[in-house]
């Protein structure tokens, strides 16, 4: 979609830090009952990795399901593209370029590892539930197409090799990797990964980086959003990193400038000594 603003010109080689912004929320204000969750969230993320930190309960989360359709902000905008998405379902924002993860894995137990990825089918699928049903030819390539593409995502996550075992069947970290290739399926222009690395080992999280490094590499106009409490793989994957405290951005920039702000570094403390750490 095309719109009146000034666009960088797609011709010379622009840093991705000044690319235009995929995504941007502006004066977002969120509260739940009396308790204000976001307050005045101002974000642009443009493509590549971009890290949302801040303590629990700081409104992470809030953010995410108020950008793909789950909440509505009681103020402010989202706009994705440029265009606003307020207002819309989670399924509409999906067909937009929208995928999610959620904290924690929703597969489905029984299926197939690769019947789990290809749930994430929808956007580019021609051909619907009803023509798949009849088993029309046409809809029996796209199946096919879908279920090569979905193979193709495990193994870049280092998961091919048994594309065929039950959900269940795989450790935790497994599962959530699993989820993450789901959200790739569509080719989205926006990935929302929410704590990806909780509760997975060093050899998963490697796998995870690599999965997600791989598939940005060829996707220079797709952003990943990722929540994380584990700083580390944050400065290793995000070039930029915003801080949520209380529901405000106190803070947005390189990862290892960030986490050495002495405010940054009284917000999480502050935590700790809360949670009675
Ligand atoms: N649907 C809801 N109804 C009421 N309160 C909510 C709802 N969702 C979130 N909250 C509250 O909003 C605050 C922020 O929650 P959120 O889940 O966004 O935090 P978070 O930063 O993701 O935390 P964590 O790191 O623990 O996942 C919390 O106090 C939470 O209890
Ligand atoms: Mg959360």
């Amino acid at each position: 979609m095309m719109s009146t603003e000034t666009v960088d010109a797609g011709d010379t080689a622009t840093p991705s830090r000044e690319a235009r912004a995929v995504v941007e929320f502006e004066g977002i204000d969120k509260s739940f009952g009396g308790n204000s969750v976001l307050e005045g969230v101002n974000l642009a993320v443009r493509p590549g990795f971009t890290g949302l930190i801040g303590p629990n309960g700081a409104g992470k989360t809030t953010c995410l399901n108020v950008v793909s359709g789950y909440l509505r902000p009681d103020a402010g905008d989202v706009r994705l593209g440029g265009q606003s998405v307020i207002g819309m379902r989670p399924d509409k924002v999906a067909r937009l370029g929208v995928s999610r993860t959620f904290q924690t894995p929703r597969l489905i137990p029984n299926l197939s590892a690769v019947e789990n990825v290809m749930v994430g089918g929808g956007r580019h699928h021609r051909h619907g539930h009803i023509a798949e049903l009849f088993g029309v030819p046409a809809a029996r390539r796209d199946e096919k197409d879908q279920r090569a593409r979905a193979r193709e995502l495990l193994g870049i996550f280092g998961l091919g090799e048994h594309p065929d075992r039950a959900a269940n069947a795989f450790p935790i970290g497994s599962q959530k990797i699993i989820e993450v290739a789901r959200a790739l399926l569509n080719d989205p222009l926006l990935l929302l990964l929410d704590e990806p690395a909780a509760g997975l080992g060093a050899e998963d999280v490697d796998r995870l980086v690599e999965g997600l490094n791989g598939w940005l590499a060829e996707r220079p106009e797709a952003a990943v959003m990722i929540i994380e409490h584990d700083l580390e793989l944050i400065t290793r994957l995000c070039p930029t990193a915003a801080v949520l405290h209380f529901g405000r951005i106190i803070q947005n920039g390189p990862p290892a400038d960030v986490l050495r702000d002495p405010v940054v570094v009284e917000a999480y403390l502050g935590a700790d000594v809360a949670a009675g750490d």
